[in-house]
């Protein structure tokens, strides 16, 4: 793979992901393509990562709809599809990760331990494979989003990380691959989260609110979805993603959210 990255045109634009492509995956590739121009090449990979997963999570159940999401991408007009096989990526005996130690104890770090380690560690691999100028990833997860910004910082990659505004579906759910587990009464309540968050930056722009009174705001209005069980709901500093009293913008509302075993995630940037 090294040898054929070098060879691409540039700039190379990097879209990373773990397959199961859906219209926000896409919308990244439209992005890539127009960030490479017509001289650049778009690569994108499907990887479903298992350092990444936890070991009561979903790697096995994951999606794989390989040759759809390969007639998409081709569709799509993306130059390199990278799909490689798990053997290939990690020998049995590898020792060597990337770990992030600050922005990852909070949030979604906090509630899945070694998940951003994993993260980290395999956008490090696929950005030595594929060496890209530019690489994009979505705002949906805002933190990984962060986390891979101070990487890139901290270790000098030659990488411009380009963050992409969340796509939705249009009664406002975040489009995720794992959306294809819920239930149809799951799937009509889902909407809640980003319902709930929008409910709080209304409430955070209109009037002085405590942090804890939002998030108990924001937390009420999911849980009167019957199905809906909150992981957590977050106020935050989105450079820091510490908690933040939300006095001053910009504050980060964030929220995982479980129907059943699925766990959903969206977030509001209010700026
Ligand atoms: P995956 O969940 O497949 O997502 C791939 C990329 O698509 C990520 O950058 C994600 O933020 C973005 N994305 C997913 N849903 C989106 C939506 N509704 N709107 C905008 N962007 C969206 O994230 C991963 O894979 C993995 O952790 C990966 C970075 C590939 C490392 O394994």
């Amino acid at each position: 793979m090294q040898q054929l990255a070098r060879a691409l045109p540039k700039p190379v634009v990097l879209v990373p992901t773990m397959g199961a492509l859906h219209q926000g995956h896409l919308a990244l590739v439209d992005q890539a393509k127009k960030l490479a121009g017509r001289k650049g090449s778009t690569v994108a990979t499907i990887f479903v990562n298992p350092t990444q997963f936890g070991p009561h999570e979903d790697y096995g159940k994951y999606p794989r709809p390989f040759e759809r999401d390969c007639l998409l991408l081709r569709k799509r007009g993306c130059d390199l599809l990278f799909a490689p096989a798990p053997p290939s990526m990690y020998g049995p005996d590898a020792s060597v990760t990337v770990t992030e130690s600050q922005l990852e104890t909070v949030m979604c770090g906090a509630s899945r331990p070694g998940h951003f380690t994993g993260v980290c560690t395999v956008v490090t691999k696929l950005f030595h494979l594929v060496q890209p100028d530019l690489a994009i990833f979505g705002e949906k997860d805002f933190q990984q989003l962060a986390i891979l910004r101070r990487m890139v910082r901290d270790l000098n990659f030659p990488v411009r990380i380009v963050g992409h505004p969340i796509v939705r579906e249009l009664d406002g759910l975040a489009l995720s691959s794992r959306n294809v587990y819920l239930s149809a009464e799951e799937r009509q309540q889902a909407p809640v989260i980003q319902q709930a968050l929008r409910t709080g930056e209304k409430e955070l722009r209109t009037q002085s609110v405590s942090r804890q009174t939002l998030e108990n705001l924001i937390r009420r209005q999911i849980e009167r979805a019957p199905l809906a069980k909150v992981d957590y709901v977050a106020v935050a500093d989105p450079e820091t993603l510490r908690a933040k009293e939300p006095k001053e913008l910009p504050v980060l509302l964030a929220a995982a959210v479980f129907f059943g075993a699925t766990r959903l995630i969206d977030n509001i940037l209010v700026k």
